[in-house]
C-alpha cells in the first residue's frame, strides 16, 4: 500500500533501531479514511476464505479490525487484556509476555464470541516478536475454530514474529514491510 508507506514516512518517528513510534497513525490517532482503505485491502485479500469473524487484541488493532470486519460483513471480536488474576469460567485466557514492555499480560476472550464452527481472520496493527499473536492463536486453537490467516498492517521483518508464524504454515498478509530502522532511516521491504 503506497499510500500507507507515504503516511508512515510522514508520521513515523524513529525511536531506536528497533522501534518506530506511530501514534499519528495507529497508536493514538486514527485516520478513518486511511483505516477504511486498509480494511478494504484486507477484505480483498481474504474475501474468498469464508471468514465468519474478525479477531484482534485490544487496543491498537481495533480500528483496522473494525474496518476489515465491516467490509467482510462479519462481527469483530476483540480479546480483552485482563486486569484480574481470577480465572474466568466462560472465557479462554492466555498469558502473553511483552518483550518491549518487559511485562506479562493476560488476554481473555469469552467462549460466547468464538465458536468451533468459526472461520477466523486475525487482524493486528504491528507484528514484532509476535507474542500477542501467539497468545491469540492458542486461544483460537483451543476454541476449535479455524484460523484462516493473519492480516497485519506493519510487519517488522527484522524481528522474528511474522517469520515464526509463517513457518507454522499459517497465512500472514501484511500491508507494509519494514526491513530496518537503522541509521535513522525507514527501509521498506519488497
Ligand atoms: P508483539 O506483539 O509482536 O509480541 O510485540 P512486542 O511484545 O514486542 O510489543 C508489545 C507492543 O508494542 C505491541 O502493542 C506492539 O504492537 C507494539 N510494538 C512493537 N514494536 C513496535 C514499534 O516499532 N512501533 C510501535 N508503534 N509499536 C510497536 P500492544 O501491547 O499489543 O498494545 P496496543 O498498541 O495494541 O494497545
Ligand atoms: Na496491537
Ligand atoms: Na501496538
Amino acid at each position: 500500500m503506497e499510500l500507507l508507506k507515504q503516511r508512515i514516512i510522514e508520521e513515523g518517528v524513529i525511536l531506536s533501531d528497533q522501534v518506530l513510534k506511530l501514534d499519528g497513525l495507529l497508536n493514538h490517532q486514527v485516520d478513518p479514511q486511511l483505516t477504511m482503505e486498509m480494511g478494504r485491502e484486507f477484505a480483498a485479500r481474504f474475501k474468498e476464505s469464508g471468514i465468519t469473524r474478525v479477531l484482534t487484541v485490544e487496543s491498537s488493532g481495533i480500528a483496522v479490525a473494525f474496518a476489515t470486519a465491516y467490509e467482510l460483513g462479519v462481527p469483530l471480536v476483540f480479546a480483552r487484556r485482563k486486569k484480574t488474576l481470577l480465572a474466568e469460567e466462560d472465557a479462554y485466557c492466555e498469558r502473553v509476555p511483552s518483550f518491549t514492555k518487559g511485562i506479562v499480560t493476560d488476554i481473555m476472550l469469552s467462549r460466547q464470541y468464538l465458536k468451533s464452527e468459526d472461520r477466523v481472520l486475525f487482524i493486528d496493527d504491528i507484528i514484532a516478536n509476535g507474542d500477542a499473536a501467539r497468545g491469540l492463536i492458542k486461544i483460537i486453537e483451543r476454541s476449535g475454530a479455524e484460523l484462516v490467516g493473519l492480516g497485519i498492517v506493519i510487519e517488522k521483518c527484522f524481528q522474528a514474529g511474522a517469520r515464526t508464524i509463517r513457518e507454522q504454515g499459517i497465512t500472514l498478509e501484511s500491508l507494509v514491510k519494514i526491513e530496518s530502522l537503522t541509521n535513522g532511516t525507514i527501509t521498506f521491504g519488497e
